[in-house]
């Protein structure tokens, strides 16, 4: 079986992708990489481990060919509001690293995921309902590189022929591995803030409301979107998936139901809100469901009581240590 190579492996995602990816295929065929250093003890992202810096096009070349990789999952990026605070940075990791991932795979025969992110739409995009195809102007570095990544794998799959398959994601909640800089990551800090602290300080306003989704549901669908029959897939750029539409203040109230007196104040950030206020609302993932059998498992009662549950666990067990 080729092998699976997965870059940004150590983020939140790779943190929780590769453990389903190695159950899956087999352990050895799965190679976990990263521009880290794994850190000692880091179960989830165990050998097989290698250095790979996806912006140096020989080291991908060298890993694709030394593993016979098959499939490339390329989670490497810098996400909203790093890309935001580093822009010439973020198009250099997220444009040179895909366009590089691209060229290999088109070398290769590599099938390729790209992640891309309710961030590829903007302030002219329609705000509820937000359709699989319609206005994609975004306003921030992250949203650029994002749209442009989709167009990208777009023209690879139709000029060469190349497998690219995405999933336009939102906001990602999960308890293994901390989130890398995004505009949601308010909502993991406000379930770990409950645990520790019992109150949290939000830095988006109350009533913003964006699209959210467990991680399990989001690795159930990064991986039933590679297995899906190439010929049912309408869209090679990336497809509407969502699981929740929700506010800070509707995970606060949902939190608070399982931990009584849990507090929530708002202290503003600007640029994160201004980024926020620029996304939808709700996404329309009914081509996701039509073409590939997308279907979320977690709503917001079912995901705070896993959360909770699970950092309870987790947190617990640090202490024991
Ligand atoms: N987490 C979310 O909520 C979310 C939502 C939408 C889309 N996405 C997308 O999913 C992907 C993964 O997101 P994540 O949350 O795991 O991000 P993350 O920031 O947690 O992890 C990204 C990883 O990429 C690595 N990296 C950075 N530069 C690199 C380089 N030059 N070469 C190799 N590795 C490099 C980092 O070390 C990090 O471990 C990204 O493309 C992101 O835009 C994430």
């Amino acid at each position: 079986m080729p092998t699976i190579l997965v870059t940004g492996a150590l983020g939140q995602i790779g943190a929780e992708l590769v453990p389903a990816l190695r159950a899956r295929h087999g352990a050895d065929n799965v190679i976990a990489t990263d521009l880290k250093v794994l850190p000692p003890g880091g179960a989830a992202a165990a050998a097989p481990y290698g250095h790979l810096d996806c912006t140096e096009p020989h080291q991908l070349h060298e890993a694709v060919r030394r593993y016979d990789v098959g499939t490339i999952y390329h989670l490497a990026a810098l996400l909203s509001a790093s890309a935001e605070a580093a822009p010439q940075l973020a198009w250099s990791v997220n444009m040179s690293g895909l366009y590089n991932v691209l060229e290999v795979a088109r070398g290769y025969g590599c099938q390729v995921f790209f992640p891309s992110s309710i961030g590829a739409f903007g302030p002219t995009t329609p705000r509820d309902a937000t359709p699989q195809v319609t206005v994609q102007r975004p306003t921030t570095i992250y949203g650029v590189t994002k749209v442009a990544g989709e167009l990208l794998c777009d023209y690879y799959a139709h000029r060469f022929g190349i497998d690219t398959r995405g999933l336009r994601l939102p906001g990602l909640i999960s308890y293994v591995a901390a989130p890398g800089g995004g505009t949601t990551d308010y909502a993991v800090e406000m379930f770990y803030h409950a645990v520790r602290y019992g109150r949290y300080t939000c830095f988006l306003s109350a009533e913003t409301r964006l699209d959210m989704m467990y991680m399990p549901d989001a690795i159930g669908a990064m991986m039933d979107l590679m297995a899906a029959d190439s010929g049912s897939l309408r869209y090679r750029n990336a497809y509407n998936v969502t699981a929740m539409s929700v506010t800070p203040a509707e995970i606060a109230a949902a939190i608070a139901r399982q931990v009584p007196g849990f507090a929530v104040d708002y202290e503003v950030d600007p640029v994160r809100q201004a980024i926020a206020d620029s996304w939808p609302r709700s996404l329309d993932d009914s081509a996701a469901h039509a073409d590939w059998g997308f279907a979320p498992r977690y709503d917001l009662e079912a995901m705070t009581t896993d959360m909770l549950a699970r950092l309870r666990s987790k947190l617990a067990a640090a202490r024991s240590r």
